[in-house]
């Protein structure tokens, strides 16, 4: 198993793809400071753990997740890659309690998720569904993202004033009255993040957010994310195959393979390793693959994930005469 490893970076801000002309730059995830997801770790409790999770779907004969060891810390930004039916929405749907293990266990802040907590865990950890189809069902914008704090017993005064910095964080103020069915794929997916961040979780796992997106919706999405992590601190964990994404916001890279956790590390890491990217039925960001191919052609090339990153490396083998 990999050790996270974040590389040191000159700490420049990078472009999401698809990011539009004139929207904010955004850190991407592989930039952190060691010492930033060091210390974030050192001392502290997990938010989640996983402790040789198993779960089968029942009439099955293979478990679809198998002994899946897997810690998240406050405030960490994780991606859960795995090609379709590696085991990700599987994992997700145990980590607010929809599922329940064959085996293992999944503790809250050390507390084994069950019957007795259910309610303080489905509060502190939102799910955010990968169709938003599932999760947005009320006639109206408002009506939806009021569902949660209203079934938490919340006054309405305090219910309206959630729905507004909710609506307000994911950029659809002024949406309110609007049918959920009328809007577009990516509004829809906004809206379904409004309605989580209106129960104001401490966690919130997205199940492929990105799929089926445009890019310019799949960069606000991005964007959105990104800023629940670093201004709201909320612990975020995302799964995808879209690899090309990845570098963009993951600080932690966790590879899923048929129901099991293969490998675990930094971006840069996970994808400097082209056996296990294949092993995983994944491919490298296609960034990486042109430094891939350098180095199958014998270039001394190290493999970077980002256009930023890889634009410096281009100009070091440049200055160092390599062909
Ligand atoms: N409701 C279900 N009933 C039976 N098998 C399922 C169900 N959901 C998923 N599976 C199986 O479990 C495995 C993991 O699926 P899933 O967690 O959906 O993977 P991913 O989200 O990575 O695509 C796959 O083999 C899939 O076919
Ligand atoms: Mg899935």
């Amino acid at each position: 198993m990999l050790i996270t490893n974040p590389q040191k970076n000159p700490g420049k801000e990078k472009n999401i793809p698809g990011k539009a002309p004139g929207q904010k730059n955004i850190k991407p995830g592989s930039c952190r400071e060691e010492s930033g997801l060091a210390g974030k770790r050192a001392g502290v409790e997990p938010v989640l753990e996983t402790r040789k999770l198993c779960y089968r779907y029942p009439h099955l004969k293979e478990n679809a997740l198998e002994s899946i060891d897997l810690k998240v810390y406050p405030g960490e930004r994780i991606a859960v890659l795995g090609a379709n039916g590696a085991g990700k929405s599987t994992l997700f749907k145990h980590l607010n309690g929809i599922l329940h293990p064959l085996s293992g266990e999944v503790l809250l802040k050390g507390e084994i998720i069950s019957k007795k907590n259910m309610r303080v865990c489905r509060q502190t950890v939102g799910i955010v569904f990968q169709d938003p189809d599932d999760q947005v069902l009320a006639p109206s914008v408002e009506e939806d993202v009021a569902f949660g704090p209203i079934n938490l017993g919340l006054p309405e005064v305090e219910v309206r004033a959630r729905v507004k910095e909710a609506l307000e964080l994911v950029g659809l103020s002024g949406f309110e009255e609007r049918a959920p069915h009328h809007l577009s794929g990516g509004q829809k997916k906004l809206v379904a993040i409004a309605g989580i961040l209106a129960m104001r979780p401490e966690v919130i796992v997205l199940d492929e957010p990105t799929a089926g997106l445009d890019p310019l919706s799949s960069a606000r999405v991005l964007e959105l994310i990104m800023k629940m992590n670093e201004e709201l601190g909320i612990t975020m964990l995302l799964s995808t195959h879209e690899v090309d994404v990845v570098p963009y916001f993951a600080e932690r890279v966790v590879v899923l393979h048929h129901g099991r956790l293969e490998a675990e590390g930094g971006p840069e890491e996970i994808f400097s390793n082209p056996t296990l990217i294949g092993k995983a039925h994944l491919r490298l960001p296609r960034v990486a693959e042109v430094f891939e191919l350098l180095r199958q052609d014998g270039v001394n090339a190290h493999i970077r994930i980002t256009a930023e990153t890889a634009k410096e490396e281009v100009l070091r083998l440049m200055q160092t005469g390599q062909e």
